[in-house]
């Protein structure tokens, strides 16, 4: 088999830049260990930046989010028993973010590229890019029982932080940058009205809170949890009454429960992996970062490495330009660790750290006081919120 450039993984990251490929012309082929069910299963994050929502339209898959995507103007920050309104569109000259779940974003590209013909292989084994230094790369793995060697022009890596696309490049060519928090959160989704129209992020004494939705009748709700907690520990009457608990006193008498649809625990980790690249191979997406999930940026993030892939992709192939690459990892990084800090910041804020004395919780509210009552504060909340724009290519 053969194709222009043969992309690993059918996550979001995958299948949007497949789609732009497509829609250029560039030939590509996605191989994913995967079902396509199992891909859908996963429930994941679900506010998207307007560059993201841009990047949907310009892929040509963003007309069921364009007609149910809730666009937020703004979020809440409570604390201290306060609630204090971040006024997004206002403080960034009109910019706003979608709520629509990644799971839909996931499904709206797979028919996508179903009504286009691209070829998807699911439940592939054993992939390997092979020769990534070279210039003549290619994947090999199985399908369907069978070897199948696939020569390409490039391979992008978008099969997430435990894919093999990072770990198939020489550890000594890699520097990795980590950090595990002590904790991690308990999301539950339930056919229950919102709670309020916008997203509410609540620090509390007893820990982290968040009020999310995914539409006007599904909502979506995290606790912060200990590190070695277990799901099966937390009834859903557990989880509301904790909730309710750590909410300020108004939202939660307006509570609605109701039985959970999904009930899952997410470790909070940061990661970076430096250079994004190694030859022909491109890292992109959760394979080569990780946020935690506090500043809502994991999946913008790989919007913006499909962005930056993508138009790099065009000057190779319509310029004729195939030094073009070089920018790739510097273009992203500049980005990456700039959401890196906002995620880090936000969730250093807003939870309870098993080392946290008194006086670290008065810094903790005096943080948060201060930023909130200075516009400068509140802009710079807004302005990492929204999205950081995206760097052209030159
Ligand atoms: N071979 C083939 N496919 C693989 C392999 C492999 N060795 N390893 C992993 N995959 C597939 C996974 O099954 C998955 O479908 O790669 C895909 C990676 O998808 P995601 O983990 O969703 O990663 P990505 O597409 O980068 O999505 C961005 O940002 O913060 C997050 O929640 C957000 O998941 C989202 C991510
Ligand atoms: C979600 O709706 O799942 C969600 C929203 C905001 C976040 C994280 C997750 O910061």
């Amino acid at each position: 088999m053969k194709t222009q450039v043969a992309i690993i993984g059918a996550g979001p990251s995958g299948l949007l830049l497949g789609q732009l490929l497509s829609n250029a012309g560039i030939d590509n082929v996605i191989v994913e260990r995967q079902s396509p069910e199992y891909v859908l299963g996963r429930i994941r994050a679900g506010v998207l930046e307007q560059g993201m929502v841009d990047l949907l339209r310009e892929a040509g898959v963003a007309e069921r989010l364009d007609r149910e995507g809730l666009v937020h103007d703004g979020f809440e920050l409570a604390f201290n028993g306060r609630c204090e309104h971040i006024d997004l569109k206002g403080l960034t000259g009109g910019k706003s973010v979608t709520v629509y779940g990644q799971t839909e974003v996931t499904r709206d590209l797979m028919q996508a590229r179903q009504a286009n013909g691209g070829i998807t292989l699911y439940g592939v084994g054993d992939v390997k890019p092979q020769d990534m230094d070279s210039d003549q790369p290619y994947l090999t793995f199985t399908h369907q029982g069978q070897p199948v060697r696939l020569d390409c022009d490039y391979i992008a890596g978008c099969d997430g932080f435990h894919g093999v696309s990072r770990q198939s490049i020489p550890t000594h060519k890699l520097k990795e940058f980590e950090r595990v928090y002590p904790f991690g959160w308990l999301g539950i989704l339930a056919d229950t009205p919102p709670v309020n129209d916008e997203l509410i992020y609540a620090n509390h004494p007893r820990g982290f809170a968040l009020c999310s939705m995914r539409s006007a009748t599904r909502t979506r709700y995290y606790l912060q949890v200990g590190a070695d907690e277990r799901v099966e520990d937390w009834s859903d009457q557990r989880f509301w009454d904790e909730l309710k608990t750590r909410l300020p006193e108004a939202v939660a008498q307006r509570l609605v429960t109701g039985p959970s649809i999904e009930k899952s625990i997410a470790p909070l980790r940061s990661f970076v992996v430096e250079p994004m690249q190694y030859g022909r191979l491109f890292l992109l997406g959760d394979a080569a970062h990780i946020v935690p999930p506090t500043g809502a940026k994991g999946l913008n993030l790989a919007a913006s490495d499909v962005n930056t892939l993508y138009r790099i992709l065009l000057k190779v192939y319509r310029e004729g330009r195939p030094e073009a690459i070089e920018q790739y990892s510097a273009i992203c990084l500049r980005r990456i660790w700039k959401a890196e800090r906002f995620s880090w910041w936000m969730t250093s804020m807003l939870h309870r750290f098993p080392d946290t004395d008194d006086f670290s919780r008065r810094m903790q509210e005096t943080e948060l006081d201060y930023f909130v009552s200075s516009e400068a504060g509140r802009r710079t909340i807004a302005e990492n919120y929204v999205g950081l724009p995206y760097e052209d290519v030159s």
